[in-house]
Protein backbone atom coordinates (compact mmCIF):
# COMPACT_ATOMS: atom_id res chain seq x y z
CA UNK A 1 0.00 0.00 0.00
CA UNK A 2 1.53 3.08 -0.87
CA UNK A 3 0.57 6.74 1.67
CA UNK A 4 -0.38 10.22 0.23
CA UNK A 5 2.21 12.53 0.15
CA UNK A 6 0.67 15.48 1.37
CA UNK A 7 -2.32 16.47 3.70
CA UNK A 8 -5.63 18.06 2.83
CA UNK A 9 -5.83 21.80 2.81
CA UNK A 10 -9.04 22.76 1.16
CA UNK A 11 -12.00 20.12 0.55
CA UNK A 12 -14.38 20.24 -1.87
CA UNK A 13 -17.87 18.75 -1.07
CA UNK A 14 -19.09 15.50 -2.59
CA UNK A 15 -22.49 13.25 -2.47
CA UNK A 16 -23.56 10.12 -4.01
CA UNK A 17 -27.29 10.91 -5.22
CA UNK A 18 -29.77 7.84 -3.89
CA UNK A 19 -30.18 5.26 -6.83
CA UNK A 20 -33.41 6.36 -8.24
CA UNK A 21 -32.08 9.79 -8.83
CA UNK A 22 -28.96 8.33 -10.10
CA UNK A 23 -31.50 6.46 -12.78
CA UNK A 24 -32.80 9.47 -13.30
CA UNK A 25 -29.48 11.60 -14.42
CA UNK A 26 -28.21 8.95 -16.68
CA UNK A 27 -31.70 8.54 -18.44
CA UNK A 28 -31.39 13.16 -18.36
CA UNK A 29 -28.00 12.44 -20.20
CA UNK A 30 -29.57 9.98 -22.49
CA UNK A 31 -27.16 7.26 -21.60
CA UNK A 32 -23.91 9.57 -22.51
CA UNK A 33 -21.84 10.13 -19.79
CA UNK A 34 -20.50 13.19 -21.41
CA UNK A 35 -24.04 14.45 -21.11
CA UNK A 36 -24.14 14.22 -17.24
CA UNK A 37 -23.72 17.29 -14.70
CA UNK A 38 -20.92 16.55 -12.72
CA UNK A 39 -22.50 17.80 -9.52
CA UNK A 40 -24.86 14.69 -9.72
CA UNK A 41 -21.14 12.40 -10.16
CA UNK A 42 -19.55 11.03 -6.80
CA UNK A 43 -16.20 9.93 -8.72
CA UNK A 44 -15.42 11.29 -11.60
CA UNK A 45 -12.96 8.99 -13.58
CA UNK A 46 -13.66 10.35 -16.90
CA UNK A 47 -10.31 11.68 -17.80
CA UNK A 48 -6.69 12.55 -15.65
CA UNK A 49 -6.91 15.95 -17.63
CA UNK A 50 -6.96 19.35 -15.80
CA UNK A 51 -8.87 17.47 -13.23
CA UNK A 52 -6.04 17.71 -10.55
CA UNK A 53 -5.75 19.39 -7.64
CA UNK A 54 -2.98 22.25 -6.92
CA UNK A 55 -0.99 22.46 -4.10
CA UNK A 56 -0.17 25.74 -1.80
CA UNK A 57 2.56 26.48 -3.79
CA UNK A 58 0.83 26.68 -6.73
CA UNK A 59 -1.99 28.96 -5.07
CA UNK A 60 0.57 31.17 -3.76
CA UNK A 61 2.52 31.57 -7.73
CA UNK A 62 -0.85 32.08 -8.69
CA UNK A 63 -0.77 35.76 -6.86
CA UNK A 64 2.56 36.18 -8.78
CA UNK A 65 1.32 35.84 -12.12
CA UNK A 66 2.43 38.75 -14.39
CA UNK A 67 -0.49 39.60 -16.92
CA UNK A 68 1.59 41.81 -19.67
CA UNK A 69 0.62 40.93 -23.24
CA UNK A 70 4.47 40.47 -24.15
CA UNK A 71 7.77 39.67 -22.26
CA UNK A 72 5.99 38.81 -18.68
CA UNK A 73 7.59 37.38 -15.45
CA UNK A 74 5.91 34.11 -15.42
CA UNK A 75 6.30 33.60 -19.06
CA UNK A 76 10.05 33.82 -18.79
CA UNK A 77 10.05 31.60 -15.30
CA UNK A 78 7.79 28.96 -17.10
CA UNK A 79 10.76 28.65 -20.25
CA UNK A 80 13.19 28.82 -17.46
CA UNK A 81 11.73 25.77 -16.30
CA UNK A 82 10.83 23.78 -19.15
CA UNK A 83 14.63 24.34 -20.14
CA UNK A 84 16.19 22.92 -16.92
CA UNK A 85 13.69 20.33 -16.74
CA UNK A 86 13.86 19.31 -20.35
CA UNK A 87 16.75 20.84 -21.86
CA UNK A 88 15.08 22.85 -24.63
CA UNK A 89 16.17 26.22 -25.44
CA UNK A 90 12.97 27.65 -27.34
CA UNK A 91 9.16 27.13 -26.02
CA UNK A 92 6.50 28.16 -27.06
CA UNK A 93 3.32 27.96 -24.51
CA UNK A 94 -0.31 26.62 -25.98
CA UNK A 95 -3.96 26.66 -24.32
CA UNK A 96 -3.66 22.43 -24.13
CA UNK A 97 -2.56 19.70 -26.07
CA UNK A 98 -4.34 20.25 -28.81
CA UNK A 99 -3.73 23.91 -30.30
CA UNK A 100 0.06 22.73 -29.61
CA UNK A 101 -0.87 20.09 -32.26
CA UNK A 102 -2.48 22.79 -34.40
CA UNK A 103 0.51 24.72 -34.31
CA UNK A 104 2.88 21.41 -34.82
CA UNK A 105 0.91 19.93 -37.47
CA UNK A 106 0.26 22.83 -39.05
CA UNK A 107 4.31 23.01 -40.32
CA UNK A 108 5.17 19.49 -40.35
CA UNK A 109 1.87 17.87 -42.16
CA UNK A 110 0.66 18.52 -45.42
CA UNK A 111 -1.69 16.74 -47.78
CA UNK A 112 -0.40 13.15 -47.94
CA UNK A 113 1.81 13.13 -45.53
CA UNK A 114 2.88 10.47 -42.60
CA UNK A 115 3.42 10.71 -39.17
CA UNK A 116 4.98 7.64 -37.88
CA UNK A 117 4.59 7.33 -33.74
CA UNK A 118 3.89 4.27 -31.19
CA UNK A 119 -0.01 5.46 -31.28
CA UNK A 120 -0.92 8.47 -31.37
CA UNK A 121 -3.38 10.28 -29.47
CA UNK A 122 -6.81 10.93 -30.84
CA UNK A 123 -6.51 14.33 -31.06
CA UNK A 124 -2.82 14.31 -32.28
CA UNK A 125 -4.59 11.80 -35.20
CA UNK A 126 -7.31 14.59 -35.74
CA UNK A 127 -5.02 17.15 -36.20
CA UNK A 128 -2.77 15.03 -38.79
CA UNK A 129 -6.25 14.03 -40.70
CA UNK A 130 -6.88 17.68 -40.85
CA UNK A 131 -4.36 18.25 -42.41
CA UNK A 132 -4.84 15.62 -44.95
CA UNK A 133 -2.33 13.34 -43.22
CA UNK A 134 -2.09 10.11 -42.03
CA UNK A 135 -0.81 9.19 -38.37
CA UNK A 136 1.26 5.66 -38.37
CA UNK A 137 1.33 3.07 -35.70
CA UNK A 138 4.48 1.04 -34.79
CA UNK A 139 3.99 0.58 -31.66
CA UNK A 140 5.27 -3.29 -30.41
CA UNK A 141 2.45 -5.83 -31.10
CA UNK A 142 2.18 -7.10 -27.83
CA UNK A 143 -0.18 -3.74 -27.16
CA UNK A 144 -3.22 -4.66 -28.80
CA UNK A 145 -3.28 -7.50 -26.26
CA UNK A 146 -4.53 -6.75 -22.96
CA UNK A 147 -2.97 -9.55 -21.63
CA UNK A 148 0.22 -9.63 -22.52
CA UNK A 149 2.42 -8.31 -19.38
CA UNK A 150 5.50 -6.29 -20.66
CA UNK A 151 7.28 -3.71 -19.06
CA UNK A 152 7.47 -1.11 -21.84
CA UNK A 153 4.25 -1.59 -23.31
CA UNK A 154 4.57 1.49 -25.51
CA UNK A 155 7.87 1.01 -26.90
CA UNK A 156 7.89 1.16 -30.90
CA UNK A 157 8.66 -1.51 -33.36
CA UNK A 158 11.69 -0.22 -34.51
CA UNK A 159 11.89 -2.43 -37.36
CA UNK A 160 8.68 -1.80 -38.85
CA UNK A 161 9.35 1.84 -38.07
CA UNK A 162 11.91 2.36 -39.79
CA UNK A 163 11.27 -0.05 -42.48
CA UNK A 164 8.21 2.10 -43.13
CA UNK A 165 9.68 5.58 -43.20
CA UNK A 166 12.75 3.92 -45.77
CA UNK A 167 9.69 3.05 -48.12
CA UNK A 168 7.99 5.95 -47.94
CA UNK A 169 11.05 8.55 -46.88
CA UNK A 170 9.46 11.63 -48.95
CA UNK A 171 5.99 11.38 -47.61
CA UNK A 172 7.39 10.96 -44.14
CA UNK A 173 7.39 14.37 -42.46
CA UNK A 174 7.46 13.59 -38.48
CA UNK A 175 8.07 10.85 -35.91
CA UNK A 176 5.98 10.89 -32.68
CA UNK A 177 6.69 8.71 -29.33
CA UNK A 178 3.54 9.46 -27.04
CA UNK A 179 4.52 8.71 -22.85
CA UNK A 180 3.13 7.67 -21.59
CA UNK A 181 0.91 5.90 -24.78
CA UNK A 182 -2.41 6.93 -23.65
CA UNK A 183 -4.07 5.13 -26.48
CA UNK A 184 -2.39 1.92 -25.38
CA UNK A 185 -3.26 2.07 -21.75
CA UNK A 186 -1.10 4.76 -20.32
CA UNK A 187 2.10 2.27 -21.05
CA UNK A 188 5.42 3.48 -20.68
CA UNK A 189 8.11 3.50 -23.24
CA UNK A 190 11.81 3.06 -22.38
CA UNK A 191 15.01 4.91 -22.91
CA UNK A 192 16.59 1.83 -24.67
CA UNK A 193 13.69 2.05 -27.68
CA UNK A 194 13.78 5.68 -27.79
CA UNK A 195 17.45 5.60 -27.99
CA UNK A 196 16.56 3.00 -31.19
CA UNK A 197 14.09 5.07 -32.26
CA UNK A 198 15.82 8.45 -32.10
CA UNK A 199 19.56 6.80 -33.90
CA UNK A 200 16.81 5.97 -36.85
CA UNK A 201 15.30 9.07 -37.30
CA UNK A 202 18.33 10.98 -37.24
CA UNK A 203 20.06 8.07 -40.04
CA UNK A 204 16.81 9.06 -41.88
CA UNK A 205 16.62 12.93 -41.10
CA UNK A 206 13.25 12.51 -39.62
CA UNK A 207 12.42 14.86 -36.56
CA UNK A 208 11.67 13.51 -33.35
CA UNK A 209 9.47 14.62 -31.08
CA UNK A 210 7.53 13.52 -27.88
CA UNK A 211 4.06 13.97 -26.75
CA UNK A 212 5.32 13.98 -23.35
CA UNK A 213 1.70 14.82 -21.61
CA UNK A 214 2.46 12.06 -19.18
CA UNK A 215 6.61 12.09 -19.25
CA UNK A 216 7.25 11.86 -15.17
CA UNK A 217 4.98 8.92 -15.22
CA UNK A 218 6.59 7.76 -18.06
CA UNK A 219 10.06 8.59 -15.88
CA UNK A 220 8.73 6.74 -12.84
CA UNK A 221 8.42 3.47 -14.84
CA UNK A 222 11.90 3.87 -16.24
CA UNK A 223 13.13 4.13 -12.70
CA UNK A 224 11.49 1.28 -11.44
CA UNK A 225 11.93 -1.08 -14.90
CA UNK A 226 14.90 -0.46 -16.44
CA UNK A 227 17.80 -1.47 -14.77
CA UNK A 228 20.42 0.94 -16.05
CA UNK A 229 18.23 3.99 -14.51
CA UNK A 230 17.35 2.64 -10.73
CA UNK A 231 19.58 4.90 -9.27
CA UNK A 232 18.85 7.86 -11.63
CA UNK A 233 17.28 10.80 -10.21
CA UNK A 234 13.55 11.59 -12.46
CA UNK A 235 15.31 14.76 -13.59
CA UNK A 236 18.17 13.12 -15.16
CA UNK A 237 15.70 10.21 -17.19
CA UNK A 238 13.71 13.29 -17.79
CA UNK A 239 16.80 14.69 -19.41
CA UNK A 240 18.30 11.27 -21.01
CA UNK A 241 14.59 11.12 -23.37
CA UNK A 242 14.55 14.58 -24.01
CA UNK A 243 18.12 14.35 -25.21
CA UNK A 244 17.42 11.79 -28.12
CA UNK A 245 14.26 14.30 -29.61
CA UNK A 246 13.99 17.50 -31.29
CA UNK A 247 11.74 18.64 -29.59
CA UNK A 248 8.39 18.05 -27.53
CA UNK A 249 4.97 18.82 -26.57
CA UNK A 250 2.60 18.27 -23.59
CA UNK A 251 -0.77 18.69 -22.56
CA UNK A 252 0.52 20.21 -19.23
CA UNK A 253 -3.31 19.39 -17.94
CA UNK A 254 -1.35 15.85 -16.95
CA UNK A 255 1.62 16.19 -15.49
CA UNK A 256 2.35 19.48 -15.67
CA UNK A 257 -0.57 19.11 -12.34
CA UNK A 258 -2.09 22.21 -13.98
CA UNK A 259 -6.50 22.80 -14.63
CA UNK A 260 -4.94 24.53 -17.95
CA UNK A 261 -2.03 24.55 -20.68
CA UNK A 262 0.37 23.52 -22.50
CA UNK A 263 3.31 23.70 -24.66
CA UNK A 264 5.94 23.64 -27.63
CA UNK A 265 9.70 23.00 -27.14
CA UNK A 266 12.56 22.47 -29.18
CA UNK A 267 16.22 22.64 -30.02
CA UNK A 268 16.23 24.45 -33.44
CA UNK A 269 15.83 28.42 -33.58
CA UNK A 270 14.79 28.20 -37.16
CA UNK A 271 11.89 25.86 -35.89
CA UNK A 272 10.80 28.19 -33.36
CA UNK A 273 10.78 30.94 -35.83
CA UNK A 274 8.29 29.09 -38.02
CA UNK A 275 5.68 27.80 -35.25
CA UNK A 276 5.78 31.15 -34.38
CA UNK A 277 3.76 32.67 -36.76
CA UNK A 278 1.12 29.63 -36.48
CA UNK A 279 1.35 30.20 -32.48
CA UNK A 280 0.32 34.13 -32.57
CA UNK A 281 -2.30 33.03 -35.35
CA UNK A 282 -3.63 30.21 -33.47
CA UNK A 283 -3.09 30.82 -29.96
CA UNK A 284 -1.80 34.78 -28.98
CA UNK A 285 1.77 36.45 -28.31
CA UNK A 286 4.68 33.69 -28.10
CA UNK A 287 4.78 34.77 -24.22
CA UNK A 288 1.56 33.86 -22.99
CA UNK A 289 0.02 31.26 -25.90
CA UNK A 290 -3.24 31.89 -25.02
CA UNK A 291 -2.64 31.46 -21.14
CA UNK A 292 -2.55 33.95 -18.38
CA UNK A 293 0.48 34.41 -16.61
CA UNK A 294 -0.89 33.09 -13.48
CA UNK A 295 -1.46 29.54 -15.86
CA UNK A 296 1.93 29.86 -16.61
CA UNK A 297 3.06 30.52 -12.73
CA UNK A 298 0.98 27.12 -11.39
CA UNK A 299 2.21 25.21 -14.69
CA UNK A 300 6.10 26.36 -13.91
CA UNK A 301 5.59 25.25 -10.29
CA UNK A 302 2.95 22.23 -11.26
CA UNK A 303 6.14 21.00 -13.90
CA UNK A 304 8.70 20.83 -10.17
CA UNK A 305 6.29 18.93 -8.67
CA UNK A 306 5.53 16.14 -10.66
CA UNK A 307 9.11 15.35 -10.85
CA UNK A 308 9.00 14.64 -6.89
CA UNK A 309 9.51 10.65 -6.65
CA UNK A 310 7.39 10.63 -3.52
CA UNK A 311 4.24 12.42 -5.56
CA UNK A 312 5.46 10.22 -8.18
CA UNK A 313 5.12 6.49 -6.08
CA UNK A 314 2.01 7.61 -4.46
CA UNK A 315 0.13 9.05 -8.17
CA UNK A 316 1.01 5.29 -9.93
CA UNK A 317 0.74 3.52 -6.75
CA UNK A 318 -2.72 5.14 -6.14
CA UNK A 319 -3.90 3.80 -9.97
CA UNK A 320 -2.13 0.20 -9.34
CA UNK A 321 -3.61 -0.27 -6.04
CA UNK A 322 -7.04 0.55 -7.82
CA UNK A 323 -6.33 -2.18 -9.92
CA UNK A 324 -5.38 -4.62 -7.91
CA UNK A 325 -8.69 -4.46 -6.02
CA UNK A 326 -10.46 -4.56 -9.49
CA UNK A 327 -8.83 -8.06 -10.42
CA UNK A 328 -8.63 -9.22 -6.81
CA UNK A 329 -12.89 -9.03 -7.06
CA UNK A 330 -12.68 -11.07 -10.47
CA UNK A 331 -13.05 -7.83 -12.71
CA UNK A 332 -10.29 -8.05 -15.59
CA UNK A 333 -8.60 -5.52 -16.66
CA UNK A 334 -5.77 -4.51 -19.31
CA UNK A 335 -2.24 -5.62 -17.64
CA UNK A 336 0.51 -3.95 -16.62
CA UNK A 337 -1.67 -1.12 -15.26
CA UNK A 338 -1.06 2.24 -16.92
CA UNK A 339 0.96 5.06 -14.95
CA UNK A 340 -2.84 7.33 -15.30
CA UNK A 341 -5.58 5.03 -15.14
CA UNK A 342 -6.81 1.26 -15.10
CA UNK A 343 -8.70 0.16 -18.20
CA UNK A 344 -11.31 -2.60 -17.39
CA UNK A 345 -11.87 -5.00 -20.63
CA UNK A 346 -15.62 -4.90 -21.22
CA UNK A 347 -16.03 -7.98 -23.36
CA UNK A 348 -14.39 -10.17 -20.56
CA UNK A 349 -16.90 -8.49 -17.98
CA UNK A 350 -19.80 -9.62 -19.71
CA UNK A 351 -19.07 -11.86 -22.32
CA UNK A 352 -22.92 -12.36 -23.14
CA UNK A 353 -23.30 -8.83 -24.88
CA UNK A 354 -21.99 -8.79 -28.34
CA UNK A 355 -19.84 -6.27 -29.77
CA UNK A 356 -23.08 -4.42 -31.59
CA UNK A 357 -24.16 -3.87 -28.55
CA UNK A 358 -21.43 -2.23 -26.89
CA UNK A 359 -20.39 -4.17 -23.64
CA UNK A 360 -18.18 -1.28 -22.89
CA UNK A 361 -21.20 1.93 -22.94
CA UNK A 362 -23.18 -0.24 -21.00
CA UNK A 363 -20.86 -0.77 -18.34
CA UNK A 364 -19.77 2.41 -17.89
CA UNK A 365 -23.62 3.32 -17.21
CA UNK A 366 -23.86 0.73 -14.88
CA UNK A 367 -21.02 2.43 -13.15
CA UNK A 368 -22.73 5.20 -12.80
CA UNK A 369 -25.88 3.46 -11.81
CA UNK A 370 -23.91 1.01 -9.21
CA UNK A 371 -21.92 3.60 -7.64
CA UNK A 372 -22.11 7.20 -8.92
CA UNK A 373 -18.82 6.66 -10.75
CA UNK A 374 -18.24 8.42 -14.19
CA UNK A 375 -15.91 6.61 -16.86
CA UNK A 376 -15.29 6.20 -20.13
CA UNK A 377 -15.82 4.21 -23.09
CA UNK A 378 -12.37 3.58 -25.15
CA UNK A 379 -13.52 1.36 -27.59
CA UNK A 380 -15.79 0.99 -31.05
CA UNK A 381 -17.67 4.40 -29.96
CA UNK A 382 -14.80 6.32 -29.60
CA UNK A 383 -12.89 4.55 -32.25
CA UNK A 384 -15.73 5.36 -34.88
CA UNK A 385 -16.46 3.94 -37.96
CA UNK A 386 -14.24 3.38 -40.94
CA UNK A 387 -14.98 5.02 -43.70
CA UNK A 388 -14.39 2.28 -46.45
CA UNK A 389 -16.55 -0.04 -44.69
CA UNK A 390 -18.73 1.69 -42.41
CA UNK A 391 -18.61 -0.65 -40.05
CA UNK A 392 -17.28 0.18 -36.51
CA UNK A 393 -13.35 -0.12 -36.83
CA UNK A 394 -12.13 -3.23 -34.44
CA UNK A 395 -9.89 -3.14 -31.67
CA UNK A 396 -10.36 -3.69 -27.93
CA UNK A 397 -13.55 -2.79 -25.90
CA UNK A 398 -12.41 -1.06 -22.90
CA UNK A 399 -13.71 1.13 -19.96
CA UNK A 400 -11.32 3.74 -18.98
CA UNK A 401 -11.34 4.67 -14.74
CA UNK A 402 -8.64 7.40 -15.27
CA UNK A 403 -7.52 9.06 -12.18
CA UNK A 404 -7.09 12.66 -11.51
CA UNK A 405 -4.20 13.82 -9.36
CA UNK A 406 -3.84 14.06 -5.85
CA UNK A 407 -7.81 14.39 -5.65
CA UNK A 408 -9.16 11.19 -4.64
CA UNK A 409 -8.34 9.20 -1.65
CA UNK A 410 -7.94 5.37 -1.14
CA UNK A 411 -11.59 5.10 0.46
CA UNK A 412 -12.85 6.89 -2.96
CA UNK A 413 -10.83 4.02 -4.46
CA UNK A 414 -12.16 1.58 -2.64
CA UNK A 415 -15.55 2.50 -3.89
CA UNK A 416 -14.66 2.52 -7.33
CA UNK A 417 -13.06 -1.04 -6.93
CA UNK A 418 -16.46 -2.33 -5.19
CA UNK A 419 -18.80 -0.80 -7.42
CA UNK A 420 -17.52 -2.29 -10.14
CA UNK A 421 -16.67 -5.63 -8.22
CA UNK A 422 -20.49 -5.58 -7.13
CA UNK A 423 -21.67 -5.54 -10.97
CA UNK A 424 -19.00 -8.34 -11.65
CA UNK A 425 -21.21 -10.59 -9.38
CA UNK A 426 -24.56 -10.24 -11.04
CA UNK A 427 -22.85 -9.42 -14.79
CA UNK A 428 -24.47 -12.35 -16.50
CA UNK A 429 -27.88 -9.99 -15.73
CA UNK A 430 -26.87 -7.01 -17.28
CA UNK A 431 -28.17 -5.48 -20.67
CA UNK A 432 -26.01 -4.06 -23.91
CA UNK A 433 -26.93 -0.50 -25.46
CA UNK A 434 -27.71 1.04 -28.82
CA UNK A 435 -27.74 3.97 -30.67
CA UNK A 436 -30.71 6.63 -30.41
CA UNK A 437 -29.18 9.65 -32.42
CA UNK A 438 -25.47 8.35 -33.72
CA UNK A 439 -22.68 11.63 -33.92
CA UNK A 440 -21.33 11.31 -37.46
CA UNK A 441 -17.94 12.51 -35.95
CA UNK A 442 -16.27 12.32 -32.76
CA UNK A 443 -19.37 10.30 -32.07
CA UNK A 444 -18.33 9.16 -27.90
CA UNK A 445 -18.96 12.69 -27.10
CA UNK A 446 -22.78 13.27 -28.43
CA UNK A 447 -24.58 10.84 -29.69
CA UNK A 448 -27.21 9.27 -27.43
CA UNK A 449 -28.27 5.48 -26.37
CA UNK A 450 -30.73 3.51 -24.97
CA UNK A 451 -31.21 -0.41 -23.53
CA UNK A 452 -30.79 -2.54 -26.49
N1 LIG B 1 -1.71 13.86 -26.08
C1 LIG B 1 -2.08 12.93 -25.19
C2 LIG B 1 -1.22 11.74 -24.97
C3 LIG B 1 -3.28 13.09 -24.47
O1 LIG B 1 -3.65 12.15 -23.60
C4 LIG B 1 -4.07 14.24 -24.70
C5 LIG B 1 -5.34 14.44 -23.99
C6 LIG B 1 -3.63 15.18 -25.64
C7 LIG B 1 -2.45 14.96 -26.31
C8 LIG B 1 -4.41 16.42 -25.95
O2 LIG B 1 -4.30 17.34 -24.91
O3 LIG B 1 -6.61 17.56 -23.98
O4 LIG B 1 -4.81 19.23 -23.47
O5 LIG B 1 -5.82 19.14 -25.72
N2 LIG B 1 -5.92 13.55 -23.34
C9 LIG B 1 -7.14 13.68 -22.54
C10 LIG B 1 -7.56 12.33 -22.00
C11 LIG B 1 -8.22 14.42 -23.20
O6 LIG B 1 -8.65 12.26 -21.41
O7 LIG B 1 -6.82 11.35 -22.12
P1 LIG B 1 -5.46 18.37 -24.50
Amino acid sequence: MVFEPYRIKTTEPIRLLSKSGRAAAIKAAKYNLFNLRSEDIYVDLLTDSGTGSMTDSQWAAIMRGDESYAGSRSFYRFKDTIKRLFGFDFVLPSHQGRSAELVLMSHFVKSGDFSVGNIHFDTTTAHIEFRGGTAVSCVVPEAHDPNAILPFKGDIDVAKFAKFVRENRKKTTLAVVTMTCNSGGGQPVSVANLREVSAACRKLKLPLFLDAARITENAFFIKTREPEFRRASIAKILRECCNLADGMWMSAKKDGLGNIGGFIAMRDEKLYDELKQYTILFDGFVTYGGLAGRDLEALATGLEEATDLDYLRWRVGQVEQLGKWLEEGGVTCMKPFGGHAVYICAKAFMPHIPESNYPGQALSVYGFLEGGVRSCEIGPILRGRDAKTGKDKPGLDLVRLAIPRRVYTMNHMRHVADTFVSLKQRSAGLNGMKFVKEAPRLRHFSSTFDWA
